[in-house]
């Protein structure tokens, strides 16, 4: 049956907010696209339930996005994501300076990708009424895993290779291969480095 309804809804409405879809690429019935002609979803992607895409996204082969998770973009602010990526249930991607993915990229679940930032800087009216900037977006390399319920704050970049510890606010940039976690977060380790070495570095 959700089959059935998944071909439905490509075959009919769907495709009006997709560009292009490559081969054996689903998008569940239930998932919510909220602007046209807006998507580019290359082979083999799966899109789950309850999912809601907005704005310009373009995404690659081989890349899943679970259930519940939020994507929003717009025209000036694409979300782009690489190949062989998994984006786990819950996560939320924010993007009004751009976020940029790599290949090979896991975000666990609950993780917040926050490319936007409020001004606030005058106090005789809300910050409501003082609008949104960005200071550059979001950019993630190659072979991240960014642990769950992590957030990224914008105009940070994480370089390939990096793991990001679970609840990690991340406010910095991350180097190649680091291993950072804690509030705001820091180095903990290098990918590689025998925990031993590190000890005895510590000593
Ligand atoms: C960051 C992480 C990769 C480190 O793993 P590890 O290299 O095995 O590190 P260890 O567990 O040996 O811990 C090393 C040190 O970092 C600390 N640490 C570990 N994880 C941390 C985190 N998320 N935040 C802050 N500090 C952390 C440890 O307390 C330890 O400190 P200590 O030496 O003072 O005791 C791991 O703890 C983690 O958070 N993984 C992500 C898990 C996840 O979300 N998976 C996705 C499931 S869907």
């Amino acid at each position: 049956m959700a089959t059935l309804l998944n071909w439905l809804s490509l075959r009919t409405w769907k495709n009006k907010y997709i560009v292009k879809r490559g081969k054996k690429t689903i998008v569940h019935y239930t998932v919510m696209l909220r602007k046209r002609k807006s998507l580019i979803l290359g082979s083999n992607v799966k899109i789950k339930h309850h999912a809601m895409l907005k704005g310009r996204i373009i995404v690659g082969d081989n890349t899943d996005i679970s259930a519940y998770v939020v994507i929003k973009a717009n025209k000036k602010s694409a979300v782009t994501i690489g190949n062989n990526c998994l984006i786990r249930e819950f996560s939320y991607l924010d993007s009004i300076g751009g976020i940029k993915i790599g290949n090979n990229v896991r975000l666990s679940h609950h993780v917040s990708l926050i490319a936007s930032t409020h001004h606030f800087e005058r106090t005789d009216i809300p910050f409501s009424e003082q609008g949104m900037y960005t200071k550059g977006g979001i950019t993630i390399g190659d072979d991240v895993l960014i642990g769950a319920g992590a957030k990224v704050l914008d105009g940070v970049t994480i370089d390939n290779g990096a793991i990001i510890g679970t609840s990690a606010v991340v406010t910095h940039n991350v180097k190649t291969h680091s291993i950072v976690g804690g509030i705001p977060a820091r180095e903990i380790n290098v990918r590689g480095r025998p925990k031993t070495n590190l000890l005895k570095a510590q000593a």
